[in-house]
């Protein structure tokens, strides 16, 4: 027996490694502070009825000024590395033209601040900040928003790129596409249909012209992070697995096919219509899109149900991309966490060896986030003893082990989230934190899942000497 089979850990193999992620507008607060600009989620938690109880990103964290205390948690949890977003109304507080220094000066003491720790920053250029200015002109329905977001990027990578090893130009576009421009339940808090295809391509155009950018900067290790779902059916019956097969080109085609396979999905005709017209395409956007990536990104969470439905809205120029004849539901045969997600961990395994199955050009896969919300209370001990959020973890990491001895390549693992912050349109309701936070205080308090992953990581550092 080996070390790791006595602790009850999940193996890994040898130079996998551990991180935990945030994103900026979830934690920095300091809306209106070093020069930073608005961003959509600024406008947006503005907007009554929005987000949960009215809540804000104004203060967060208010990891804008506690970054120290943070990375010292980073540092005792043992990670390898520290997944961050750097917000783009920092870095241009209007969205184009140069770069302010205090918004640059920030992310430089935080990276920093991690390098002295040993922890290894991997930047997520964009984690749903657009700056209101780009808004205002279009957002990602237009091009030119792709064009001003590998603008920014060549200023970032030009003062961090020294320091920064890894790099992820998205985060989940599907969410800034489909939750922001159709669903409405995301900044910019849009209903539409070819406006939302628009923005999912011109994502997609600006992550090639960003990876173009940080490429001429020498960076080596790139990648965007998606959000694949693994979509069950709800019956066998043939108008369901159809609709599975509409709900797949939504979901995970639209970025899956230009990534990894050099083409626009099979199936989008069939899913949207007149709507998917291409007119927002031009020669050459595949080749941008397709530059090759040395990692893709992913987050997972939980498994949806797909069923046949009408379309919610006849009406073609009022129906929204989202509406592609499917009702989707969660599984209910099982545990549900705070989010009301089904806790189904062997559709994690199943659903990184269909991927590296469907798409034989896919690049290694780092699991860019994964987590649960729970109930957390502070118990009369004064510690919060979050079992649920402890077996979610170890049962995901569990699967993300068989995935691996499956043969799909997995270089690493960083769990959501380091610290409990804003969870977008659930303000602070819901708690994705190893550390809870106390928004009257602020004050930082690791959970027992904090001290179950750092003996995880430790174990696995173990067995690897
Ligand atoms: C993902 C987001 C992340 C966080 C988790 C729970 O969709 O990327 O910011 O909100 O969900």
């Amino acid at each position: 027996m080996t070390a790791t089979e006595t602790t009850g850990f999940p193996r890994f193999p040898r130079g996998f490694f551990f991180g935990a992620a945030t994103a900026s507008y979830q934690i920095e607060g300091a809306h209106d502070e070093g020069g930073r600009g608005t961003s959509i989620w600024d406008t947006y938690c503005r907007e009554p009825g929005r987000v949960a109880d009215g809540a804000t990103g104004d203060v967060a964290c208010d990891h804008y000024h506690r970054y120290p205390e943070d990375v010292a948690l980073l540092r005792d949890l043992g990670v390898d590395s520290y997944r961050f977003s750097v917000a783009w109304p920092r870095i241009q507080p209007d969205g184009s033209g140069k770069a302010n220094a205090e918004g640059l000066d920030f992310y430089d003491r935080l990276v920093d601040e991690l390098l002295a720790a040993g922890i290894a920053p991997a930047a997520t250029l964009y984690h749903w900040d657009l700056p209101q200015a780009l808004e205002d002109r279009g957002g990602w329905r237009v091009r030119e928003t792709a064009e001003r977001f590998a603008d920014y990027t060549r200023l970032v990578v030009d003062r961090l790129g020294d320091r920064v090893p890894r790099w992820i130009t998205l985060n989940e576009p599907f969410c800034s596409a489909f939750v922001g421009y159709a669903i409405g339940r995301h900044a910019p808090g849009a209903r539409e249909g070819r406006g939302a295809l628009a923005a999912a391509h011109h994502l997609l155009v600006g992550h090639g012209l960003a990876v173009r950018a940080l490429r001429e900067a020498g960076a080596t290790d790139v990648g965007i992070t998606l959000n694949p779902d693994r979509l069950l059916p709800a019956t066998g019956s043939p108008e369901d697995l159809a609709a599975v097969r509409r709900a797949e080109t939504l979901h995970n085609d639209v970025w899956l096919d230009p990534l990894f396979a050099g083409r626009y999905p099979q199936g989008e005709a069939d899913t949207w219509g007149a709507m998917a017209d291409g007119s927002y395409r031009r020669d050459g956007d595949l080749l941008t899109i397709g530059a090759p990536l040395d990692f893709v990104g992913i987050n997972y969470y939980r498994p949806i149900t797909i069923a046949d439905a009408p379309y919610r809205d006849e009406d073609p120029a009022t129906r929204t991309a989202v509406d592609v004849r499917v009702r989707e539901t969660w599984r209910d045969d099982v545990r549900h966490t705070t989010m009301g997600w089904p806790v189904v961990p062997h559709t994690f395994t199943d659903l990184l060896v269909d991927l590296s199955r469907r798409y034989p050009a896919l690049p290694p896969v780092v699991i860019t986030e994964n987590g649960s919300a729970e109930d957390d209370s502070v118990a009369a001990d004064g510690q919060v003893h979050d079992a649920d959020r402890v077996a979610y973890l170890r049962d995901h990491l569990q699967a993300l082990s068989e995935a691996i001895e499956a043969g799909v390549d997995v270089r690493g693992y960083y769990v959501w989230s380091l610290m409990d912050n804003f969870e977008w349109a659930f303000g602070y309701a819901k708690r994705f934190g190893i550390v809870r936070v106390d928004y009257d205080t602020l004050e930082r308090l690791p959970k027992d899942s904090y001290r179950w992953y750092r003996d995880m990581i430790g174990a696995h550092r173990q067995a690897h000497t």
